[in-house]
């Protein structure tokens, strides 16, 4: 199936291949004056530039060879060379009819050669708490594994759960002190308490304490190092321990993103990747990649001739290969955060075999994934451009940093979405939304408004833009927002509702009136913002063309009476241009993975 700007595209193709001109220039776009057209072509003008002509007369001969075409109503010239083209009602009724019947896809299209994708989002990690810098990853990767695997690619959405560094054997020291370790400190292979000596509470409760002492200690922090390295090198013991860390926090992270709505494949961990790191140390060390420095082992990553300056504290200023160097093996033995990503990718390529591994991460990690990606190309674990870091923007405060509470901590997940929640029940009952349904109905669809309001204000942004928290404008039913989206969703179903209880059914397509042409071009754009999404990794773009729909909807619904229309096939035409807006906004809505309600 192909929309109406690809095939508008090639028919001027095929007038500019006629007149001598390289095709590259004839691309299509939507028209910026939609009151003179439909779409344009401003090719002509580069083209009579490359060829030395007047790019008037060039744009007249190829308006004339495109003046035949069926799809066409009106070819004209405007300006220095502009080509405008209004399409024919009947190319345009054809092609919502197109729409109409895509029941899969909704007038977009698959990939033409599907790939195997892992996408690595959301990075929770074990006892700390998931705070609203986890959201924005969160909701990124969910709706491009969404994307992906709805273009026809198949797709790993995997948490990459935190569960190997550091805070693993700072948790265990900590717990040790205050007696909660007991059973698991013994050496030996056990057995072990079966029963977690720790909750949900424990952990956030001591994880922010160790992590401040661990900065005062030296000592503390020392214990902790070498039980990290103990916990991973097998000690019995603090795996058993470590085992029920994993296994609480894990419980607890997966009710927080399921309200959410987001969702993984695969929750493997950094700890996954570790039983293969011995081998791949030794693989690293025979390809000659892996390098002695001051102790530790690294991975030289930079070029010949990629330097940066770097001041020292004593003022001088020294120039040093950039990248940094990737730490594989510290010097104390252990293995670090881009030791795990490295052996991950390699476990990524025996169990996938895949084409791309996207990480939506924080732009934060840029170099880190700078680093890791050089490293996996040199050591033959993917190919070039197979790797790469969909980064994020940060979640300001009003003040413009990165979101703190108002005690000047961060906001956890949890309090979040119930923030939001109290807030959608506020804005409904405020509306009269909702409040004739049963306490629970009315429960379920707050819920779907809150998590609508955070996912839109998070994907109406472009993906590397920072954007400023703000749940009263995004729980706003007016505006570019979730709940604003849901609310024309859910009107074009109780209208559907309506007409079908009047025994009226949509019928065949046939587009008169400046609204419904409207409402039909809408439809049609569809496809190219499905694409330009995939292509950029920009689920912000779905999010866009879902509310040019809603507000062309708006304005088709105000300017042409559906159940009133005078004729019967009117009614059913328009009928079917419902049913095909409302089928295409869920579906958009869907990818940015929200849902909608039958009723509000
Ligand atoms: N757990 C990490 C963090 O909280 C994010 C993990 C991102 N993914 C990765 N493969 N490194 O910062």
């Amino acid at each position: 199936m192909t929309d109406l700007r690809s095939s508008l595209s090639e028919a001027v193709s095929a007038a500019f291949a006629a007149e001598g001109v390289a095709t590259a220039l004839a691309r299509v776009s939507a028209s910026d004056r939609p009151d003179l057209a439909d779409f344009q072509s401003n090719g002509a003008l580069a083209a009579a530039k490359a060829l030395g002509t007047n790019p008037r007369e060039l744009a007249g001969k190829i308006a004339e060879r495109l003046a035949g075409d069926p799809q066409l109503v009106s070819v004209e010239i405007a300006g220095p060379g502009f080509i405008n083209m209004k399409v024919a009602d009947t190319a345009l009724s054809a092609r919502a009819a197109e729409v109409a019947q895509d029941t899969a896809l909704a007038g977009a299209s698959a990939v033409e050669t599907p790939r195997r994708v892992v996408i690595d989002y959301a990075g929770p990690n074990v006892a700390k708490p998931m705070h609203v810098g986890h959201l924005r990853s969160s909701i990124i990767g969910e709706s491009l594994k969404r994307l992906f695997r709805f273009r026809g690619d198949t797709v790993w959405g995997d948490a990459h759960f935190g569960d190997w560094g550091f805070q693993m054997g700072l948790l265990i020291v900590a717990c040790a002190d205050e007696g909660l370790a007991d059973g698991f400190t013994v050496e030996g292979d056990g057995p072990f308490p079966a029963e977690s000596p720790v909750s949900l509470d424990d952990l956030e409760r001591l994880y922010p304490l160790t992590a401040a002492r661990a900065k005062e200690d030296p000592a503390f922090r020392d214990r902790a190092r070498k039980a990290t390295a103990e916990l991973q090198s097998g000690r019995p013991g603090y795996r058993a321990l470590w085992t029920h860390f994993v296994a609480v926090s894990r419980t607890a992270l997966e009710r927080e993103f399921g309200a959410l709505g987001v969702t993984f494949d695969l929750w493997n961990g950094e700890s996954d990747a570790d039983p293969l790191i011995p081998e791949m140390v030794a693989e690293l060390e025979a390809k000659g990649l892996l390098v002695e420095d001051q102790g530790a082992r690294v991975i030289h990553v930079a070029r010949e001739g990629e330097t940066k300056k770097k001041k020292l504290d004593d003022g001088t200023v020294v120039v040093r290969p950039s990248p940094d160097p990737l730490l594989v093996v510290s010097s104390e033995g252990s293995a670090m955060y881009g030791t795990t990503d490295l052996a991950t990718i390699l476990d990524r390529r025996r169990q996938f075999d895949f084409d791309l591994i996207l990480y939506c991460v924080d732009q934060r990690q840029g170099d880190h994934f700078e680093q890791v990606f050089r490293a996996a190309y040199l050591a033959g674990y993917a190919q070039p451009g197979q790797l790469e870091h969909a980064a994020n923007g940060t979640m300001n405060g009003a003040d413009g940093k990165p979101f703190k509470t108002r005690a000047g901590g961060v906001l956890k997940l949890h309090d979040l979405i119930t923030q939001a929640l109290e807030k959608a029940r506020e804005r409904l009952t405020e509306a009269q939304l909702g409040t004739d349904l049963t306490p629970e109905a009315f429960e379920a669809i707050a819920h779907q408004v809150a998590v609508a309001a955070l996912k839109f204000a998070e994907l109406s942004n472009s993906r590397t833009t920072s954007y400023v928290f703000d749940l009263d404008r995004f729980m706003s039913f007016e505006g570019r927002t979730g709940p604003y989206l849901l609310y024309q969703a859910v009107r074009i179903k109780s209208l559907l509702r309506k007409a079908s209880e009047q025994g009226l059914s949509p019928g065949p397509i046939v587009v008169a009136e400046a609204a419904e042409r409207d409402l039909a071009l809408t439809l049609d754009a569809f496809d190219a913002a499905v694409a330009d999404a995939y292509e950029k990794r920009s689920p912000h773009l779905i999010a866009e063309h879902a509310y040019r729909l809603a507000q062309s909807f708006s304005k088709f619904y105000a300017a042409c009476p559906i159940l009133v229309a005078p004729d019967a096939a009117v009614k059913a035409s328009r009928l079917a241009l419902a049913a095909a807006a409302l089928h295409q906004l869920e579906t958009a809505l869907d990818l940015l993975g929200i849902t909608v309600p039958d009723r509000m």
